[in-house]
């Protein structure tokens, strides 16, 4: 698959002229030392902006550097650590739910199970509220929103238009839903100042340091909506990936249970053992490796440049794409291969862009610490009562959509460990 691509390759989409780069050196170029030259006006992100609104993820220049800075005092490794409990509490719900099958033994579809634990820890730790009271009409958006998305990739030029079908409509529709559900969480919190310990709060308190000035209503209802649609299901994906991988390689889950059990004999995970859990790291890694949820994000060239010996004209798009990055045989041995083993022996010193899901430079995943660590609490957990058992070996593959999901529901099931 790698070779039928190399390392940079043009291809005419509509009228945009699109270089994809396939080599860590370009990808370093594009996102870190000439990161001033490349902005997000580019079709995918035009379109993402139809649905976030200009928050964090679609914005660029200097409203998006404030706005960045407004904000990442919030996702700060130290204050993301605070959630530990808030999270183990949503993840509670999901282990009930897994007794459950684990008891009546029926098979599940992990993807919707992982899309409830995390639409639910992204409800209560970044905003305090049950999302399972409006988890209908939130998983709705996001879905509607999901299959707009994926119309895009597939005619981006009609989708653009808005084209009348029953898809946008519902999407549209979606949207408002959301900016309602919002735009009334925020009204309620701003008479609660100092009663909440969660993302939303430091956002209200946040004050640009030159200015002074505050966030508007508008500017954190973008904001909430980019980190509930932004960071549930890049997660959810991720820990799909990650079940299907174990129950596919029983050795690896024997591994990950042993480290498991040795650290935390039984006990609820706590911050501090997060950090004596290299394997979960590098199951989560190794499934992120391989199956990236943004498996590839687009930037515009503002001036000419040159990348790997090739000109970029002014107004071209740039694709980065993890996907064929991370499986580059040049940078990772057997690349298809699941080998969580990578992450744990560090000896030969890898190249920084070679692994990159959560994308790298300025515009790095401000989740990033959010995701990895609600991710661990969560197979922590499963692992620590569970064994995942596969219904069939039957090969899934992922399909390129708004994020990379699995093209079919994965199916599975679970046993109490004894
Ligand atoms: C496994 C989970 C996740 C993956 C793989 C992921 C991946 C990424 C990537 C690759 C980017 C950079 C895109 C670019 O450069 O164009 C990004 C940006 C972003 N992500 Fe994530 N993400 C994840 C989870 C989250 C979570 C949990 C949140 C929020 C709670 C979040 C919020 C954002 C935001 C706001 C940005 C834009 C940052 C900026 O440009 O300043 N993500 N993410």
């Amino acid at each position: 698959m790698y070779d039928l691509i190399g390392d940079f390759h043009t291809v005419q989409l509509g009228l945009k002229t699109t270089h994809l780069l396939n080599h860590p050196d370009f990808v370093k170029h594009v996102l870190v030392d000439n990161n001033q030259n490349y902005d997000k006006a580019t079709p995918a992100f035009i379109f993402s902006r139809l649905v976030l609104g200009n928050g964090l993820f679609t914005s660029d220049g200097a409203f998006w550097l404030r706005q960045r800075r407004l904000a990442q005092p919030a996702f700060h490794r130290k204050q993301i650590d605070q959630l530990t409990a808030t999270m183990n509490a949503s993840i509670g719900g999901l282990m009930r739910r897994y007794a459950a099958y684990a008891e009546q033994q029926t098979p599940f579809d992990v993807g919707i199970e992982m899309t409830r634990v995390t639409l639910s820890i992204a409800g209560e730790s970044l905003f305090s509220i049950d999302l399972d009271t409006d988890a209908p009409v939130v998983g709705e958006a996001v879905q509607a929103l999901g299959r707009t998305f994926e119309d895009f990739v597939e005619h981006p030029v009609r989708t653009m238009l808005l084209i009348a079908n029953r898809n946008n409509r519902q999407s549209v529709a979606a949207i408002f839903k959301l900016r309602k559900i919002v735009q009334r969480i925020i009204e309620k919190r701003r008479t609660e100042i100092g009663k909440h310990n969660d993302v939303l709060e430091m956002l209200i308190i946040a004050r640009d340091e030159e200015s002074g000035q505050a966030m508007t209503d508008k500017q954190l209802r973008d904001e909430v909506v980019t980190f509930m649609l932004a960071g549930h299901e890049t997660t959810a994906n991720m820990m799909t990936w990650a079940h299907y991988l174990l129950a596919r390689h029983p050795q690896s889950m024997d591994r990950l249970a042993a480290e498991i059990d040795q650290q935390l004999k039984g006990r609820m995970p706590q911050i501090e053992d997060v950090h004596h859990l290299p394997y979960t790291y590098a199951v989560l890694s190794e499934s992120l490796r391989l199956y990236p949820s943004a498996y590839m994000f687009s930037r515009r060239a503002l001036k000419d440049d040159a990348i790997g010996g090739r000109l970029i004209k002014r107004g071209e798009i740039v694709i980065v794409p993890p996907f064929y990055v991370q499986r580059h045989p040049n940078f990772w041995p057997q690349p298809q291969k699941f080998d969580p083993e990578r992450f744990i022996d560090r000896s030969e010193k890898r190249h920084r862009f070679a692994f990159m899901p959560f994308g790298g430079g300025p515009r790095q995943c401000i989740g990033n610490h959010f995701a990895m660590l609600e991710g661990v609490l969560t197979l922590v957990r499963i692992i620590q009562k569970y064994r995942l058992l596969p219904v069939n070996d039957n090969v899934i593959h992922p399909k390129m959509g708004a994020t990379l999901r699995p093209e079919r529901p994965v199916m599975m099931g679970v046993r109490a460990r004894v």
